[in-house]
């Protein structure tokens, strides 16, 4: 029952590279967020002009990377049995090249080249520039650490080599970092400060995107709607010669870019989330309606020790306005269970939440400690593992039958899909996602492939999918 939990909440994806034709081999693994996996592509992208292609194979690989995550103990690891493997491929071949890459790279440093004898290059996010000279130095028989933080890298110029097998949908980093501190979060130390990208390079990247047959994009921060170009941290203008950019703004302009292309974000903070959003979102149909809006806790008292700095009452006033401005749209949230001191009063009231919300879909995990966070200096880690997992599979159990309901509601209507592919589990079957982020499934129809816009009429649902037939 567990493993199922984890495996369907954890969302912890391995994504690949698909092959590419070059002299050096370059295996490349991602885990944790989608940030990581755009972090991944600058990689690849910085490799390849180094003469390095990626391989889906890491048997014929000149270099591993692995780009970690460090978000909950888990994933750590995750990373740590998996390096095992390429530890013991390094023992038979002692030319091939281990790095460990983003996060956990970033908040263990230097011991991280202690604890793994086998490891030769530890490079945090905001160091891949410099991966081209550290490969050579561990050619040159020394092992190589760069973690240097920056409070200006944001890769702009660079083109990131797809690695996403669909050449449907892709990813767009609009900030890097995040100056929020919430408690129980790790990414302020292992991203550091928060900057913003200049817009010109972010459009550049979409209508790039255009021309290579994309048809969605992501744009990618932790906290999108604190994106600002131009503007400082207090709001004044810092140069009156060029022009300033809101994130509704940003996202009008990548709109604009073609009525083709589908866009959408993550992830928005609610205390930072505003109506102007709202509206661009309302006045583009080909800006998703969807929003991932992560509220944590359902309880007063525990939002405010994870420091998230909003209430329960502003995070359903949003929800009612999104509900206002943009009619059905698709609704997503992170929770935390067991975070310290959550009795189980404080666990009851995330349940009113859920079911007061009703969330097309959540990601739910249970507390886990981090190294130097707020909450592990300041808070004792209280509410024993079982009790955490007990309320996790409670409110996983909720927010199920909650979806389920929500998708029967969808039987018979009609919805736009844009393909994807094809479900892992069946090559004679199509599937994409609504405007609303539904996930549907449909039977192969004769000319239809990725890429293309159909009309599904939905005809069955589960909690998770919806699954229909191509209409006219
Ligand atoms: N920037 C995003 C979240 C990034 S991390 C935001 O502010 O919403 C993604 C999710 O992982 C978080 O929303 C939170 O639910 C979960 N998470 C983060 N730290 C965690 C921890 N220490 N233990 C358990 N879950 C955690
Ligand atoms: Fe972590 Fe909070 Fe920043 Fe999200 S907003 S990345 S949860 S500190
Ligand atoms: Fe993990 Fe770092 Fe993303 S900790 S969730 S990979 S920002």
């Amino acid at each position: 029952m567990e493993k199922e939990i984890n495996e369907a909440i954890q969302g912890t994806a391995t994504l690949i590279g698909k092959e590419e034709k070059g002299t050096k081999k370059l295996y490349l693994e991602s885990y944790g967020c989608a940030m990581n996996f755009a972090d991944s592509e600058v990689v690849a992208s910085i490799l390849k002009k180094e003469g390095y292609s990626t391989t889906r194979n890491f048997e014929e690989a000149d270099v591993i990377f692995m780009n970690t995550c460090s978000i909950r103990d888990k994933a750590e690891q995750t990373v740590r049995n998996r390096l095992y493997l390429f530890k013991k491929l390094k023992k038979k071949n002692p030319s091939l090249i281990i790095g460990v890459l983003g996060c956990m790279a970033e908040r263990l440093k230097e011991a991280l080249l202690e604890e793994e004898k086998l490891v030769d290059l530890v490079v945090g996010p905001d160091a891949y520039r410099s991966l081209p000279q550290l490969i050579e130095s561990v050619n040159g028989g020394q092992r190589a650490v760069n973690v240097l933080l920056s409070r200006e890298e944001t890769y702009a110029e660079i083109s990131p080599v797809r690695l996403a097998e669909s050449g449907v949908t892709a990813f767009i980093s609009i900030t890097r970092g995040c100056d929020n501190m919430c408690s129980f979060c790790v990414v302020p130390f292992t991203r550091g400060r928060e900057r913003s990208r200049n817009p010109l390079s972010i459009i550049a990247e979409a209508r790039e995107l255009v021309e290579n047959g994309y048809q969605e994009v992501t744009l990618l921060g932790q906290n999108v709607d604190s994106y600002r170009w131009n503007i400082s941290k207090k709001g004044e203008i810092i140069d009156p010669n060029i022009p300033t950019t809101s994130f509704a703004q940003l996202l009008e302009m990548v709109a604009k870019v073609s009525p083709e292309l589908r866009v959408r974000f993550s992830t928005s903070h609610p205390k930072d989330m505003s109506d102007d959003v709202l509206h661009t979102i309302a006045k583009y149909p080909n800006i998703c309606n969807y929003i991932h809006l992560p509220i944590q806790s359902g309880s007063n008292k525990i939002l405010k020790e994870m420091n998230r700095n909003h209430t329960v009452e502003w995070y359903l006033e949003r929800i009612e306005k999104i509900r206002k401005i943009i009619p059905n749209c698709g609704i997503s949230t992170d929770i935390i269970t067991g975070f310290c001191n959550e009795t189980e009063e404080d666990h009851k009231q995330t349940i009113d939440v859920l079911n007061k919300v009703k969330f097309n879909l959540a990601y739910m995990y249970y507390y886990s400690e981090r190294p130097k966070t707020l909450a592990e200096r300041k808070f004792e880690d209280n509410v024993p593992l079982d009790v955490k997992k007990r309320r996790l599979s409670e409110i996983v159990t909720i927010q199920r039958s909650n979806a389920y309901d929500l998708n029967q509601q969808q039987i018979g209507k009609i919805h736009e899909i844009l393909v994807e592919g094809s479900p892992k589990k069946d090559k004679n079957q199509l599937s994409g996602r609504t405007s609303e982020n539904n996930y549907v499934v449909f039977p192969k129809v004769e000319g239809i492939k990725p890429g293309d816009y159909v009309n599904v009429k939905i005809n069955k649902a589960t909690s998770a999918t919806l699954i229909g037939e191509v209409v006219k």
